[in-house]
């Protein structure tokens, strides 16, 4: 039986997730879910949809629906792109978990200043809807085997960053500027001082170095007349990453 958190007469999206094996990530999801409902539900250009309802027996999440969604594209207004910052920042400062799921990603162990983490920023996992970006899907990155919820937040600088190395098979354009202005906004909203910014871009290009070793091993799996453009794609939108951003 789906257990009610909040009954209204919003329209509604309801989410399978895999329990079989252990509830833990259900209810990382849960909770993350219901934070940063919390932390956003007011704000003027920032959302995640409210929690509804779940089933942790049969692993159901029911989401309030998010309305006319339009997904994050590289064409769109540098606007946006500022804003994914800034709303990262927010996630990193203001989300916070309770003890019993606050889990350190294994190589941040000891690290200094770790954040609770979305977990699996991607642009597919925001949208705009009625002028504001939503942010959702709160489960653990499903390549990764490890579950945690605090860690550096390269994580998610890096997941947001990653994705538009290898854009639609016909398009060449890759949205450095606005990547740019993501890790800029970010870097400012997140008060991160100059000094521990070198220290971030480092760390940040470590993992990018993950993401593209991914990326590499996907495209292997499309077909084979494509593999040769999106793996050149992959290779020069990286370096672009390096040079623009992490060198820049
Ligand atoms: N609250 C919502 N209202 C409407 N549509 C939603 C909502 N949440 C998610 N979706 C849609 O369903 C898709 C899958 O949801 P979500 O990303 O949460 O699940 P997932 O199982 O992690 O999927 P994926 O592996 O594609 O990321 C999203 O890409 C989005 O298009
Ligand atoms: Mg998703």
């Amino acid at each position: 039986m789906i257990r009610e958190t909040n009954p209204s007469s919003f329209g509604i999206f309801s989410k399978g997730v895999d329990v079989s094996n252990d509830e833990l990530a259900f209810l990382i999801e849960c909770e993350k879910a219901k934070a940063a409902h919390k932390i956003l539900r007011q704000h003027k250009y920032f959302y995640s949809p409210l929690l509804k309802g779940y089933d942790e027996t049969k692993g159901i999440l029911v989401f309030e629906k998010i309305e006319a969604m339009e997904p994050l594209s590289c064409h769109m207004d540098a606007v946006w792109f500022h804003r994914a910052g800034e709303l990262l920042a927010l996630i990193h400062t203001r989300l916070h978990l309770p003890e019993e799921i606050s889990i350190v990603r294994y190589e941040d162990k000891g690290r200094k200043g770790n954040v609770y983490v979305h977990g699996d920023f991607m642009p597919n996992n925001l949208c705009i809807s009625k002028g504001r970006l939503v942010v959702f899907d709160w489960g653990v990155r499903p390549w990764i085997s490890q579950v945690y919820t605090m860690a550096s937040p390269v994580v998610d600088l890096a997941a947001f960053m990653a994705p538009w190395w290898v854009p639609l098979w016909w398009d060449f354009q890759f949205p450095l500027d606005k990547l740019n202005l993501f890790f800029q906004a970010y870097v400012k909203r997140a008060g991160v001082d100059d000094k521990t910014v070198n220290a971030l871009k480092n760390e940040l290009g470590r993992e990018l170095i993950m993401h593209k070793i991914y990326h590499q091993k996907e495209i292997k799996k499309r077909p084979f007349w494509k593999r040769p453009l999106h793996q050149m794609k992959l290779v020069v939108n990286y370096l672009r990453t390096r040079h623009g951003i992490i060198n820049g």
